[in-house]
């Protein structure tokens, strides 16, 4: 998470037992610098107090509409001006029903009435309340007026049924509104990213590969997609399932993946250069399969062609970023290789370690410009490639020479 610094947050709990994983949440939320203040519906304080949420947000909780001395300080219209966003979590479905229709007898349907702020609900209830058509056409109607939904999700409920209608966990709730804030930063370009490892056939049946798992890439795909861009995804050989909305193109060698990438280029504002492609190929891969028949065996490999510095060097070259894969003197290896294939940003991340770098989950990176240099440290994937995004649209817009183009 990386976008809730300093936003404010209205969170909206409604009664559902799933109220109990509000109390998470809120914790969440704070934990990421936002300031969050706590509005409960009557329902709601029947599964958990207002003084469990007070004393995690740090602020008073807000119970009613008709209370004198809250409207005295901060009533339902300032509250509702004072959101960057309103979240409601659980949404119960009869929240769901009285917000679909526009009621306000309450403070928290009031102020969802009154606010100009993004309004995201969480669902929860019973499976069947869920596939009931009158709550289906309520969340259509939602969904319609603009209004997030996040969830639900499926399996054993409290009331013993399995099915649709358990409220999303408090830490993908979190990741779902860290990401509202991320959107749109790209909105109007198009972005390539090449991700994983190629294969450079020895024979029919071996080739020579690398520890790349594509995770890395398949993480800035997510990012630049949640941040408006289009983005197309050119992958080695993976394990990894496209994100929505991202348009993948699956190659195995470094010349298909040089070929798929000039194959696009022209229409595309940024390449990002994620992918670790084989520097030395075999020159004449054996038809068939070798066979064991010597005690020494010597494969001949040729260099392969630079993608990235092919890119840099053409006329109308995009706005390129590149990774340097480095086991020492990062920052001298990452800024030659910046340098020598004409690039506009690299990230340089350590390999080599267990908890970073190929196949893990975490990374951490340096990355580098003409004027400048930024540390991104040790994080998910998920979260360096949200902060990479943000810092690439920054240098993008920072470049006078380049427009975005709606
Ligand atoms: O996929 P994961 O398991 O998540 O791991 C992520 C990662 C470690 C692979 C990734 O973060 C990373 O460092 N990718 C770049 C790996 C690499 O090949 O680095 P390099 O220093 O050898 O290459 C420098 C740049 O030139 C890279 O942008 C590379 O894509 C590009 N290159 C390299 C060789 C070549 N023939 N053509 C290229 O375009």
């Amino acid at each position: 998470m990386g976008f809730l610094t300093g936003k404010q947050i209205i969170l909206g709990i409604t009664g559902s037992i799933a109220a109990y994983k509000a109390a998470e949440l809120v914790r969440l939320l704070v934990k990421s610098g936002t300031r969050t203040r706590v509005v409960m519906t009557q329902g709601a304080q029947a599964f958990i107090t207002p003084m469990t949420l007070q004393a995690l947000s740090g602020n008073p909780v807000h119970t009613t509409i008709l209370d004198e001395q809250a409207e005295a300080g901060m009533g339902h219209i300032e509250l509702a001006r004072w959101a960057d966003t309103v979240v409601v979590a659980p949404a119960s479905a009869n929240f769901l029903a009285r917000l679909a229709h526009g009621m306000a007898d309450d403070l928290l349907s009031t102020l969802c009435l009154t606010t100009d702020a993004p309004i995201m609900v969480a669902p929860a209830m019973n499976q069947r309340m869920w596939i009931n058509r009158q709550t289906q056409l309520n969340i259509s109607h939602l969904g319609q007026s603009g209004i997030t939904i996040m969830g639900p999700a499926s399996g054993n409920q409290a009331c013993g049924d399995i099915g649709p209608g358990r409220m999303l966990e408090s830490d993908e709730l979190a990741s779902i509104i860290d990401n509202s804030f991320a959107r749109h930063t790209l909105a109007g370009l198009k972005i390539i990213i090449t991700a994983g490892g190629t294969r450079e056939a020895i024979d029919t049946i071996r080739y020579i590969g690398n520890r790349s798992s594509g995770k890395m890439g398949f993480a800035l795909a997510n990012a630049a997609r949640e941040a408006g861009a289009e983005v197309t995804l050119i992958c080695g050989p993976v394990n990894l399932d496209t994100p929505s909305g991202v348009s993948r193109i699956d190659v195995e060698t470094a010349k298909q993946m040089r070929q798929a990438v000039l194959n696009q280029i022209s229409s595309h504002h940024i390449l990002i250069g994620s992918a670790a492609v084989a520097d030395y190929v075999p020159t004449a891969p054996y038809e068939g399969k070798i066979k064991k028949t010597c005690d020494n065996l010597s494969i001949e490999l040729s260099p392969s062609i630079d993608i990235m510095q092919e890119v840099g060097q053409l006329q109308d070259k995009p706005f390129t970023v590149g990774f340097a894969a480095e086991t020492e003197n990062m920052d001298v290896y990452a800024r030659d290789k910046m340098q020598r294939k004409n690039m506009d940003m690299i990230a340089a991340n350590i390999v080599g370690l267990p908890d970073r770098g190929f196949e893990v989950d975490e990374n951490a990176v340096d990355v580098y410009w003409s004027n400048g240099q930024k540390t991104l440290p040790l994080a998910s994937k998920t979260k360096i490639a949200r902060q990479l995004i943000a810092l690439i649209g920054d240098r993008y817009r920072a470049d006078t020479s380049r427009q975005i183009i709606a």
